[in-house]
């Protein structure tokens, strides 16, 4: 039954009204029974539902109910695979009901900037528009079940040094492309009933009171419908936040955050109809929740373990298969090595840690799958310490020399995939750099699968036939690792992230994670493969790179039209065949590139992607359409997103590394930008005004004294100021025909208008 909100903010006093907008517990918001308002839960996210049944504390380490630990994001967006990302979402929405959860604290879309980021394996991608895509869809799955999302951490929050109080200094068209795009098109897309303010602060005011992003762009510019809720003990200043738009402050800050709210509106400083607007929307999303409340409800715990094998299989990107080394014969004598072969990671810590109702076994899984091959184990190195141990690598070298092939896991150990901490270095623990490198002195097919949240330096990586990245792929990883080494199932996952050669070349490597109080973001827009593409650094392997056991080959573009504006849509098409003797998936992705603008822009920018799934043999046409947006950079002047007119470049790659294919369309643009000419505008600024014509013509020959000092005179003519005009235009003929200022002034206003 739909409540009246208004006839019932009406009856409610104001110490009501304001104890709905401030927690009551750790995980709950307020009840007021008096007006038969339930509260709700919110629990953590986003791979899993994390419920505690103990004492409450939100980094993980009390009691939780067991509940399915999913493959993390950083995993699933390797998958690129939206239907994926819904189902997975979905599930988690079915447990949400079982536990009797109304709200999943989860995804979070912030963007990959560095890979030292202990959270990164939390987020998705370091492309905004693949992030915004997966987050999305993962969203409309859980909500699907009657339960809400709470899309966090917004914003900028891309780094866990500092966390609580870091400074992010960054520009508005930075802010916009890249980490804002990001949570943009997840709330236009699919409306989370809920967003999560991040703690950190961005050009000098807390996301939890900055109402220029709470308000401003989240709702009068997106349309955002829910609630915003504080990141767990985010609230600086109670009042402000709720005047910025921070709606709830969670977890309770025993009475505080209530009072001074109540101050305020006491005094004057808060007018009361602010606290309405947030009651209202809190209750809007709390009787939605009690609408969509399944009581009883129960889900199949082992179907749900399947489910995360299956999302596993399509979560980790084969990056290197020389000689085809995989997928493994079933025969032979095949050594595991490495402690994850026995006690795998597949997930961080932290607030998102779930206690997973099963946790499968790599040594166990693939003794199922492995047919008759004989299986060895030997541990190779310690996760106690990271020094090299001789007595375990002596085993290990022992029983890799008798094997055909050997299979090393390897990764990261809990604390450098962590909230609350970055990583200091992108290598991996030394002892298991010295075990890989001393077991290819014994042995020549060697597969390495990594274990780890984000991405790691491989100092050996051209010395092993096979790297599988697994990620951190929830608790049935190990089957679906068995799964790939085996050939049960194709490999078709791609990096979402660039795996760097070293940590000096990552695009933000002198300004991560910043000073006492400030982070500048000085690499702008360059993050991820804008940067590597834009500079030419080479990285280990590329954004979008993951191979296949079959393979496919690309032909026939198409573009609908060769002309248009930009208040049109393109629609390209490209065939894709499954040239090879397996079925197989692929993600075929389409970049834009603007190859001449008036700003510094990416040489290419991801604006489309699709996977395909497809047989032997079979071909299919994968079809993409393109708005306004995909050609678009922000426009700071107009305060506004602006297509320049042009020719644009649509690029079809199988990585961002390996560009297949190409079409040109030009756009014309619709948006007049209002002109702002100067006298300190230069003759290039205003050579391709029509009324400045004359005057250039007249002048372009009067610097005739540089030519002996060869000097480049259209250069030098070209930057020079339109003031100078009339100076130079004096001196020239001795003011016979010379512009005169009051001339220029005409000429000025004649362009501006
Ligand atoms: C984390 C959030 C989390 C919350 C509740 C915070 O420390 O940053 O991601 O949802 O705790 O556990």
């Amino acid at each position: 039954m739909e409540r009246d909100i208004k006839t019932l903010l009406a009856q409610m006093t104001l110490e009501e009204k304001t104890s709905l907008c401030c927690g009551e517990g750790f995980w709950n918001t307020t009840a007021l029974p008096r007006h038969d308002i339930p509260a709700m839960i919110l629990t953590d996210g986003p791979h899993g539902v994390r419920k505690q049944s103990g004492v409450a504390d939100h980094l993980g380490v009390n009691e939780r109910g067991k509940t399915t630990c999913f493959p993390t994001a950083a995993g699933l967006a390797a998958s690129w695979n939206r239907e994926l990302l819904y189902k997975v979402g979905a599930a988690i929405g079915e447990e949400c009901q079982a536990e009797d959860v109304q709200i999943v604290l989860g995804p979070g879309a912030n963007i990959k900037r560095s890979p030292l980021c202990g959270r990164n394996f939390e987020y998705f991608s370091e492309d905004p528009y693949l992030s915004a895509q997966l987050a999305a869809k993962h969203i409309q799955g859980m909500q699907s079940q009657g339960v809400g999302a709470s899309l966090k951490h917004f914003a900028v929050n891309n780094q866990e040094t500092k966390r609580f109080n870091i400074d992010v200094i960054l520009d508005e068209r930075t802010l916009r492309e890249i980490y804002l795009a990001s949570f943009e098109g997840a709330v236009v897309d699919a409306q989370p009933w809920t967003v999560m303010c991040a703690y950190n602060k961005i050009n000098g005011e807390f996301c939890s009171q900055n109402r220029k992003l709470l308000t401003e762009i989240l709702r009068e510019e997106w349309g955002f419908e829910g609630f915003v809720v504080s990141d767990w003990f985010a609230v600086s200043e109670r009042d402000k936040g709720l005047a910025a738009g921070l709606d709830l402050e969670m977890p309770t800050s025993a009475g505080i955050g209530k009072e001074a709210i109540i101050s305020a509106v006491k005094s004057g400083g808060l007018s009361e109809e602010a606290l309405d607007i947030s009651v209202e929307r809190i209750l809007k999303v709390v009787f939605r929740a009690a609408e969509g409340r399944k009581t009883g409800a129960t889900y199949d715990k082992s179907a749900h373990h399947a489910l995360a094998r299956e999302a596993d299989r399509e979560s980790m990107a084969l990056l290197k298969n020389e000689g085809g080394i995989l997928p493994l014969a079933k025969n032979g004598k095949i050594i595991l090595l490495g402690p994850f072969a026995k006690a795998p990671r597949f997930q961080g810590v932290g607030s998102s840690r779930i206690n997973a109702t099963q946790v499968d076994i790599p040594y166990d899984e693939i003794a199922k799958v492995a047919g008759n091959a004989e299986l060895k184990y030997a541990e190779g190195c310690s996760l106690n310490n990271d020094t090299a141990n001789t007595a375990l690598l002596d085993g290990a070298k022992e029983a890799a020399a008798s094997a055909d092939v050997c299979v090393i896991f390897a990764g990261l150990p809990d604390q450098d995939d962590s909230e609350g901490k970055d990583r200091a270095s992108l290598r991996l623990p030394e002892n298991q750099n010295v075990l890989i490198e001393e077991i290819v002195k014994v042995q020549k097919n060697i597969v390495v699968v990594l274990m780890n949240g984000s991405a790691v330096e491989m100092p050996w990586a051209g010395r092993v036939k096979g790297i599988l990245e697994a990620y951190l792929g929830g608790q049935a990883m190990a089957g679906a690792v068995a799964d790939i080494l085996f050939g049960e199932c194709n490999p078709s996952g791609k990096l979402a992230e660039t795996f760097p050669q070293t940590l000096n070349d990552t695009p933000c490597f002198i300004n991560f994670p910043g000073g006492s109080e400030k982070v500048e973001y000085r690499e702008g827009v360059f993050v991820g493969y804008r940067y590597y593409d834009k500079t030419g650094v080479q990285p280990l392997f590329p954004f979008g790179h993951g191979l296949s056991y079959t393979t496919f080959e690309y032909s026939d573009i198409r573009l609908d039209k060769t002309e248009m504006t930009d208040t049109e849509e393109l629609r390209a098409s490209v065939m894709v065949k499954n040239t090879g003797k397996r079925a197989g998936k692929e993600t075929i992705q389409l970049y834009v590139r603007d190859p001449a603008a008036s700003v510094i822009r990416p040489i290419k920018e991801l604006k489309g992607f699709e996977k395909v799934d497809l047989a032997p043999g079979e071909e299919k046409r994968v079809e993409f359409t393109l708005g306004k947006r995909a050609f678009a950079f922000y426009d700071t002047d107009i305060n506004g997103w602006r297509v320049e007119s042009g020719d644009f470049e649509i690029l079809i790659g199988k990585s961002s590394a390996e560009i297949v294919l190409s079409a040109v369309v030009h756009v014309t643009s619709t948006t007049t930008v209002k002109k702002n000419y100067t006298l300190d505008s230069t003759i290039a600024d205003i050579k391709d005004e029509p009324a400045a014509a004359q005057v250039v013509q007249m002048l372009s020959g009067s610097l005739g004294a540089g030519q002996e000092l060869g000097l480049d005179l259209d250069a030098l003519f070209s930057s020079i100021k339109i003031r100078s005009l009339a100076a130079m235009s004096q001196s020239k003929d001795g003011g016979k025909g010379a512009i005169t200022l009051e001339q220029l002034h005409g000429l000025i206003a004649a362009m501006n208008s």
